[in-house]
């Protein structure tokens, strides 16, 4: 069923967006690679998945801009047909803030992210979703929401409003035909990670009940249910990603 699909996951140059654009393009979904500034990354994305027999092209865009998000979507839908998969993964830097030196526009950064680009997206691409009778909206959250990480209110915040758009557009959507679900990691290793020292980890897995950490690819494959028909009755919901270090 998937080659009729168009799955766009923002921000898919590196990190946990480059594992769901290669696992959807591997499952037959013609998939849009959307980054903000790193041409070259996004290209070897989709080289190594058209090298593996997949459909992908790069869109650049600043997923925050309202008129971006537009011409974004007409690209798509041009090159590779309209979205019906949107995966809201793209992020900007998370700093730690602790609560004395955080301004309004701390918030209004990760809100941009989290709330404003889901948004812009969303209405961008509903129209194909109602009109098909199908449709699926696949937020990336975090475990911090569910944990409440201190010095990172404005994150932790804008995560939580991820949570509530998820719920509230599942109920208002579902008579479509669309899902609306989120995807919540733990803490996954990516390039911005290297460096990391090994004890930071070892505190980490200490809270993890399987004992290790989990890869992009553990991320990309609950995405990839999300997106397939056997998710098909899910809707609402936030799964989970963090070997168990908490429950819902
Ligand atoms: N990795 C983790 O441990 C972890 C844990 C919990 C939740 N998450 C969530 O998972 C998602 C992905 O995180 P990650 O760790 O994979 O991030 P990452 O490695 O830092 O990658 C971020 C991606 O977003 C893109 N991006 C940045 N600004 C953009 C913009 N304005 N418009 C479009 N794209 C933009 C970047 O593109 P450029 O390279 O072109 O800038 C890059 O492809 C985020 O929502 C994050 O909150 C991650």
């Amino acid at each position: 069923m998937s080659d009729d699909h168009v799955a766009l996951i923002t921000g898919a140059s590196r990190g946990l967006g480059r594992a769901m654009a290669e696992t959807l393009a591997a499952q037959g979904f013609r998939v849009a690679i959307n980054y903000a500034s790193s041409h070259d990354a996004a290209c070897a994305v989709r080289d190594r998945i058209v090298a593996a027999g997949g459909r992908a092209e790069v869109f650049a865009a600043d997923v925050t801009d309202e008129s971006a998000v537009t011409e974004l979507g007409a690209a798509i839908t041009e090159t590779l047909g309209p979205v019906d998969v949107l995966v809201l993964n793209a992020t900007g830097p998370q700093p730690a803030i602790p609560i004395e030196d955080l301004e309004w526009s701390d918030m209004l950064q990760q809100l941009e992210f989290f709330v404003k680009s889901p948004l812009l997206l969303t209405r961008a691409f509903l129209p194909t979703m109602k009109s098909r009778g199908w449709g699926r909206i696949i937020q990336i959250g975090s475990e911090v929401f569910t944990i409440g990480n201190a010095n990172s209110s404005a994150y932790v915040s804008a995560k939580g409003a991820q949570l509530g758009l998820t719920r509230s557009w599942a109920r208002e959507l579902g008579p479509y035909g669309i899902t609306v679900n989120l995807v919540a990691p733990g803490w996954i290793p990516v390039e911005r990670h290297e460096g990391t020292a090994e004890e930071d980890f070892a505190g980490y897995l200490r809270d993890v009940p399987l004992g290790h950490m989990g890869t992009a690819d553990d991320v990309a494959g609950a995405v990839a249910y999300l997106a397939s028909d056997a998710g098909r009755f899910v809707t609402g919901q936030q799964l989970s990603v963090n070997g168990g270090r908490t429950f819902g």
